[in-house]
């Protein structure tokens, strides 16, 4: 079995993962692995853009005041306070690393600010609707010019080595990680003194999702096989406008489309929203996304419809180029007629328990990004704050990791070869294939945007005999890349379905039929997963 060895090992590549990356580089060698391409993860799909208090008759209390409100009282006022401050800083970072956010009418003092749900003003810097690919395209330019970065595409992150595990006596630490190299089909360790989870999100687990194929959970499954503490996994985020199309695969329709007066509709051309809420269309998402779905239910139908009709096409096609290209491409012009859409899942608030520099209770393993859980985003998170947090805690992190000792002299602990014991290569493709429908298809219908007891149970019964068949399959089958997925999304379905089931009232993101109010009393404040490592054993 091959060995890599480096000082970083950098797990994902999007904002979080680049930016780490990027920051790393001057303390030792960095390798960054991603399972697939540069480009494919969820950072390169943000549209809506990054918020950050940059007008004078803006404020940081403001700003933080619209996070905690739309957090429903769990957010952790210190961390969002502390991200929200840092952010200009981290802003200008980004556009000295050649991001170039939309400035008003080309004036180079005034950005283009977006509006957004919750927002209790323009807030979002953006560039166009293609923000992230903006922030993916710099960010790649600059690490790529890096002598100390190595990137490793599609290898497929298995799992945690820890000195735990390999029965070491003293504390427990992480020293890299087992992968699938899918370009060779071979499995190969790398071994870092530090290990940085950024692998994003989970919405692959919901059967429609507006995240890519690659967004199946792997950090927090992975992490809680270590034994990590895992929060807050309740509390998945349904964008309340994804294109409904069969072939659409739930695009993403930017909640600045809304922003910019874009309203709800229903099939008989009712504004509905303000029936529901009396901020309409771009109330919280959360509410936002139970409106639609009552609407839908009450009325029978199979989707909504978002108008923004009344704007000229110059102004459409100017601001939203890329969604109204899309939308051209699928047979829907939006500045001429409303766009059909539907609730998908787009984000975890809840994920690895980790502070605002990554820091987690694993030594040598460090999250940030989607992956980790911070207190930045309590029980539902307020629009374009999620890149904001992944810039400044990756940022944080590398001034924490700077700051330690050099790892260079530890002692390299060996990791032992992969050993695959009995196994033969699957001829049952099929039964993979399947067992993504049934956990997506369980999650969509009994965990979505409105639960119940009864409906949680019965979930929790199918992902405990999927994820059983799974293990064995496992066990007698090499492993493949749509396996490993497989294994992540179901174990990050139990954890969501263990955490709903905890939380006995509503919540922000949370909304249970049997528990419709908050009820601070009868509920904890955060759930938080921790299990005994265990599944994590390769075969031998
Ligand atoms: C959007 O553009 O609506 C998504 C922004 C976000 O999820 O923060």
């Amino acid at each position: 079995m091959t060995t890599v060895d480096c000082d970083y090992l950098v797990i994902g590549s999007g904002l979080a993962g680049l930016m780490s990356a990027i920051r790393l580089s001057s303390h030792g060698r960095v390798t960054v692995a991603m399972k697939c391409g540069l480009y494919d993860g969820n950072t390169d799909r943000a549209q809506g853009g990054i918020a950050c208090v940059t007008d004078p008759e803006d404020s940081v209390e403001s700003h933080v005041r619209d996070t905690l409100e739309t957090g429903n009282g769990l957010c952790d006022e210190r961390v969002v306070r502390a991200i929200v401050e840092a952010a200009p800083d981290r802003i200008r970072e980004l556009e000295s690393l050649g991001v170039h956010f939309d400035r008003r009418n080309g004036d180079r003092d005034s950005y283009d600010l977006g509006r957004e749900a919750g927002h209790s003003r323009r807030r979002v810097l953006h560039v166009g609707d293609l923000t992230g690919h903006e922030i993916m395209q710099a960010l790649t330019a600059r690490a790529r010019d890096l002598p100390g970065v190595t990137f490793l595409p599609h290898h497929m992150a298995i799992d945690l080595v820890t000195t735990g595990w390999l029965g070491r006596p003293g504390p427990n630490r992480c020293i890299g990680a087992y992968f699938l190299d899918r370009t060779r089909n071979e499995i190969k360790a790398i071994r870092a003194t530090h290990t940085v989870l950024a692998t994003g999100g989970a919405g692959k687990v919901y059967l429609y999702t507006s995240n890519p194929d690659l967004a199946t959970g792997d950090g927090m499954a992975m992490a809680h096989r270590a034994g990590l503490p895992i929060k807050n996994m309740e509390f998945v985020q349904f964008h309340p406008t994804c294109l409904y199309h069969p072939e659409a695969k739930s695009f993403l329709i930017s909640e600045a489309v809304r922003g910019e007066g874009g309203e709800l509709i229903n099939s008989a051309g009712e504004a509905f929203a303000k029936k529901y809420d009396e901020r309409g269309s771009l109330a919280p998402r959360d509410v936002v996304a139970r409106a639609i779905d009552q609407e839908m239910k009450t009325r029978g139908d199979r989707c909504v419809y978002l108008d923004i009709t009344h704007k000229s096409e110059d102004f459409i096609a100017g601001r939203f180029p890329h969604i109204h290209a899309t939308c051209r491409a699928y047979g829907v012009d939006m500045a001429k007629e409303p766009i059909p859409v539907v609730p998908a899942a787009h984000y975890c608030c809840g994920g690895v328990e980790a502070e605002i520099d990554g820091h987690t209770a694993l030594e040598g393993l460090w999250v940030c990004g989607e992956t980790a859980c911070t207190g930045m985003h309590g029980a539902n998170r307020l629009a374009s704050n999620s890149l904001l947090e992944a810039l400044v805690c990756a940022g944080n992190m590398a001034e924490r990791l700077g700051a330690l000792p050099g790892g260079r002299d530890r002692e390299k602990i060996e990791i032992p070869a992969w050993r695959s014991g009995h196994a033969v290569p699957s001829d049952e493709a099929v039964v993979v294939e399947h067992n993504w429908n049934e956990v997506r298809t369980c999650m969509w219908d009994y965990v979505g945007i409105v639960r119940t007891n009864k409906r949680l149970e019965r979930a929790k019964r199918r992902l405990v005999n999927l994820r059983q068949e799974i293990r064995q399959y496992y066990r007698d089958y090499l492993v493949t890349a749509d396996m490993l997925e497989l294994r992540n999304i179901a174990e990050v379905g139990e954890l969501i379905v263990r955490s709903a089931m905890a939380r006995k009232e509503s919540r922000g993101l949370h909304y249970t039929l049997d528990y419709p109010e908050s009820d601070s009393r009868h509920t904890p404040q955060e759930t938080r997963m921790v299990d005994t490592p265990g599944d994590n054993t390769p075969l031998w």
